[in-house]
């Protein structure tokens, strides 16, 4: 019997959600399970195409994430959602719409960021060439009550994937019998 399940990655841009979600995704599969994973970038290049990043087209953009991890979970796959996803309310009906839904809070320092910069997108925004980017003047807000919260700029992706992994056991969602099969 396997449950659906929709793993949310939030946290800033560069914070590690994909990179942790690409480690997941794959030990999951390891497992035998159908997994899906929804990602932002990608998300933005099909199903949100042409939408921005005014508040109004993020929620947008959120709540159709949602909507899809929410007809995955109840076929009983793994939905994988790592967006930035910074309104804390849409977050929340996401996670109402779904029910079975892990919330992991990738928390970094803006610091540790801005120093990564892999698209060096930041640059830019502290440049004022981009203007509205998350964390440098739009908002982030928190998770209040997330399932996981990852310290990516204190631990390794390895760590933070082995305690999404523990927390998707201790909640019923995979075995231990599977759990021991993917490491
Ligand atoms: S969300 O706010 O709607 O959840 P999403 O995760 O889909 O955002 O997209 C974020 C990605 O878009 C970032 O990682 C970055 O590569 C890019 N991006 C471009 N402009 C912005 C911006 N103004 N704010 C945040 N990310 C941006």
């Amino acid at each position: 019997m396997s449950k659906g399940v929709t793993i949310w990655f939030t946290g800033l841009s560069g914070a590690g959600k994909s990179t942790i979600a690409r480690i997941i995704e794959k030990k999951l599969k390891r497992m035998g399970r159908k997994v899906e994973m929804l990602d932002g970038d990608v998300v933005r290049t099909n199903l949100s195409k042409g939408l921005g990043f005014s508040k109004e087209d993020r929620d947008t953009n959120i709540r159709r994430i949602g909507f899809v991890c929410h007809l995955l979970t109840r076929n009983d796959v793994v939905a994988i959602a790592a967006a930035i996803s910074p309104y804390r309310a849409v977050r929340d009906e996401n996670r109402s719409l779904i029910g079975n839904f892990v919330e992991v809070f990738t928390k970094c320092s803006l610091d540790a960021c801005v120093e990564r910069d892999a698209k060096g997108l930041y640059k830019k925004a502290l440049a004022g060439e981009i203007k509205g980017f998350t964390g440098v003047d739009d908002p982030y807000e928190e998770p209040l009550h997330a399932e996981v919260v990852c310290e990516t700029d204190k631990e390794t992706p390895e760590q933070s994937a082995e305690k999404v992994l523990r927390k998707l056991e201790e909640l019923g969602y995979v075995t231990t019998e599977e759990l021991a099969h993917a490491s």
